[in-house]
């Protein structure tokens, strides 16, 4: 199981110090919101790319962000190890996810709660990691939507059936009393923010989440 934290939950006066908190974990997960496709704003590309500069492990950058399509690549070009956009604001996902493995990163879908694991199927072939989303998005510390566990067991059985090596990702929620439920459905990545940067102390956290999923 891997650990990603979100700096969504960490002090965004101290990234760099939170980002050596967390050197722990396996990925970092940096959540780019543009008040437009979710009601909260956060960071854009020139903080992007000084984080992937700072930071001693590779970002996903999860973007929450209208026409991706557009800005996506540019996250690409900025560092990020993968670059999740989402399935709802895309006009154009095959041809996204190809320009970003072109880029050579990891190409990432992201699905709302709202949208069926079946939307995903078709894509499936063209993505690295497929992240499910298990609150509704645009801010953290809020509580898993229990019908995502079903949605993680089906799109860990599609993703087997189809025989590919998809990550697979589960977003909002995740904490120590929730993880094992979220492992046990066939997630390969645990995002969290809330549950790492409000411990008190992440390194601790991280551990945890890792033992609940193990
Ligand atoms: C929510 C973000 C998440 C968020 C998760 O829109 O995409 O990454 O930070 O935070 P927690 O773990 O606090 O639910
Ligand atoms: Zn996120």
């Amino acid at each position: 199981m891997r650990v990603a934290p979100s700096i969504l939950s960490a002090d965004f006066a101290n990234l760099e110090r939170d980002l050596r908190a967390v050197a722990s974990a396996d990925l970092i997960h940096v959540d780019v919101m543009d008040q437009h496709f979710v009601p909260n704003l956060t960071i854009g590309l020139p903080v992007v790319r000084r984080l992937v500069e700072v930071s001693p492990l590779p970002i996903d950058a999860h973007l929450m962000i209208a026409n991706p399509d557009h800005w996506a690549p540019a996250y690409a070009e900025a560092g990020a190890a993968s670059v999740t956009f989402h399935l709802e604001a895309s006009g154009a996902p095959v041809r996204l996810a190809r320009e970003l493995r072109r880029c050579g990163v990891g190409a990432g879908l992201a699905l709302n709660p709202a949208t069926p694991v079946a939307a995903a199927v078709d894509l499936l072939g063209e993505i690295d990691l497929l992240l499910i989303m298990s609150v509704e998005p645009g801010f953290g510390g809020q509580e898993l939507i229990e019908r995502s566990l079903a949605k993680i067991a089906q799109a860990r059985q599609l993703i087997d059936s189809a025989g590919l090596a998809i990550e697979l990702a589960v977003d909002g929620g995740v904490d120590e009393t929730t993880a094992r439920a979220v492992a046990d459905a066939g997630a390969t990545i645990l995002v969290s923010g809330a549950a790492i940067f409000g411990s008190g102390n992440p390194a601790q956290a991280i551990r945890r989440l890792r033992d609940q999923a193990a």
